[in-house]
């Protein structure tokens, strides 16, 4: 039996020819066993008659906010509450738009805030529009808030170009709903992650730190969350807003995040470090501001606790994955931490290129193990993220499965 077989899914279907692939999809759908409702733009009407969708979906078709006779039926609120799973396809630049800045003008924008099932959305459009940076800054936001898009390919468009914007097929996008319904990759499993920077307090003013955004850990985060697990983010400061469903702890220095992974570890299956941890700390930390009467100074530095390796070297640690940010020979320094700090996995950004890790939206990752290196390749933090939890994923429940046997 399918994975969506007795789910309700709301189909949406916004302005743009692909809209007549969504016939398919609405069918593909309920051959697969699941409950459709068709919602359609007034856009998507022009493309598609909301007569030819209900005779796909075998339902009403919704297709207006303000229709008193369509709220007395299933309102917007109910409809909200009935999605298992909201799917946009094709989801038009206007629409991704809408979505990104909360916009609740038409029937799908508004079901969308106000549904708190997971959201997909495969967009199509002309490419031009598709790699315009209001677009994807619009669809890294919301790839930031845990939508799945699922990117356009490359191909022949309507408008004679060629580019990628053309919407993926509906078997594949059936494909994905049904997979995404399986049991998560990480369901079940406890995640605790550090991100950020620690800062080491010289005086009440002044402190050591490091140019770390809390990006890459925060997304690693959310990546987790959303394949399934309980995650908990212990993130030192950062600008960043707290990820949703994510249990987050905040503290200053090494000594604080240290004791704050120690109190959560023994319910911790994996432990991803990602925080830029200062590897020293003020001798002393004055109590009131150090005057600057003297030509120089001299601050004596003793080193702070390496939070990864002591968790590794617990009587049963949980699976732990560390990362590097190295500036030269970046595998084999990888290596080393690997092996001396004893990871599991050790994931490497180098500090070189145009994608420097530190503070930037993008990166470039290779995983390196005892044995093997794997190129990520670069990416946004958000995308890498995915795919490196897929990864930890595997290699997780490969140890454990071993362990047991
Ligand atoms: O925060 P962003 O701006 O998004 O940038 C992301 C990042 C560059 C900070 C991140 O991707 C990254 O590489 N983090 C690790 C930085 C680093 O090189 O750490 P390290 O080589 O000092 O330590 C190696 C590993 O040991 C890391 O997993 C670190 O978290 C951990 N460690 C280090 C020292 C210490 N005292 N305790 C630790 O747990």
């Amino acid at each position: 039996m399918s994975a969506i077989a007795g789910t309700h899914i709301v189909v949406g279907i916004t302005g743009g020819i692909a809209a007549y692939k969504s016939v398919d999809l609405t069918r593909r759908l309920r051959d697969q066993g699941a409950d459709v409702r068709v919602v359609v733009t007034p856009a998507g009407k022009a493309f598609i008659t909301p007569l030819t969708l209900q005779a796909t979906s075998g339902n009403p078709v919704h297709d207006s906010l303000l229709d008193t006779s369509a709220e007395a039926g299933m309102g917007h609120i109910e409809l909200a509450r009935w999605a298992d799973q909201i799917v946009v396809a094709p989801a038009s630049a206007d629409f991704i738009a809408r979505l990104a800045t909360g916009l609740a003008d038409t029937l799908l924008s508004t079901l969308c805030l106000a549904s708190e099932a997971p959201i997909t959305i495969a967009p199509a459009m002309n490419h031009v529009m598709w790699e315009k940076t209001a677009t994807q800054r619009n669809v890294e936001s919301l790839r930031t808030w845990g939508v799945t898009v699922l990117d356009p390919r490359i191909g022949p468009q309507a408008c004679g170009e060629v580019g990628p914007g053309r919407m993926q097929e509906p078997e594949e996008i059936v494909q994905y709903l049904a997979q995404s319904r399986s049991p998560g990759s990480l369901d079940g499993v406890q995640v605790m992650v550090t991100a950020g920077p620690t800062w080491e307090a010289l005086d009440p003013v002044r402190a050591l730190t490091n140019h770390s955004s809390g990006k890459m850990g925060y997304a690693v985060a959310t990546a987790a969350r959303i394949a399934g697990a309980s995650v908990t983010l212990i993130s030192g400061p950062t600008a960043l807003a707290p990820p949703a469903g994510i249990q987050v702890k905040s503290v200053v220095s090494a000594q604080e995040m240290l004791a704050a992974v120690e109190s959560n570890i023994d319910s911790t299956d994996i432990l991803i470090c990602a925080a830029a941890v200062a590897d020293y700390r003020p001798a002393d930390s004055m109590p009131q501001k150090m005057k600057k009467d003297a030509p120089e100074m001299t601050i004596k530095l003793v080193r702070n606790p390496d939070i990864l390796a002591s968790m590794a070297a617990r009587p049963s640690p949980p699976f732990i994955v560390g990362f590097a940010a190295e500036t030269e020979r970046t595998i084999d320094n990888a290596r080393g931490k690997l092996e001396r700090k004893k990871a599991d996995l050790m994931v490497a950004n180098p500090i070189e290129g145009k994608d420097k890790p530190f503070g930037s939206d993008r990166n470039a990752l290779v995983l390196v193990d005892r044995n093997t290196e794997l190129d990520l390749g670069q990416d946004t933090k958000v995308k890498l993220a995915v795919n490196l939890i897929d990864e930890i994923a595997k290699r997780f429940h490969a140890k454990d499965s071993a362990k047991s046997t």
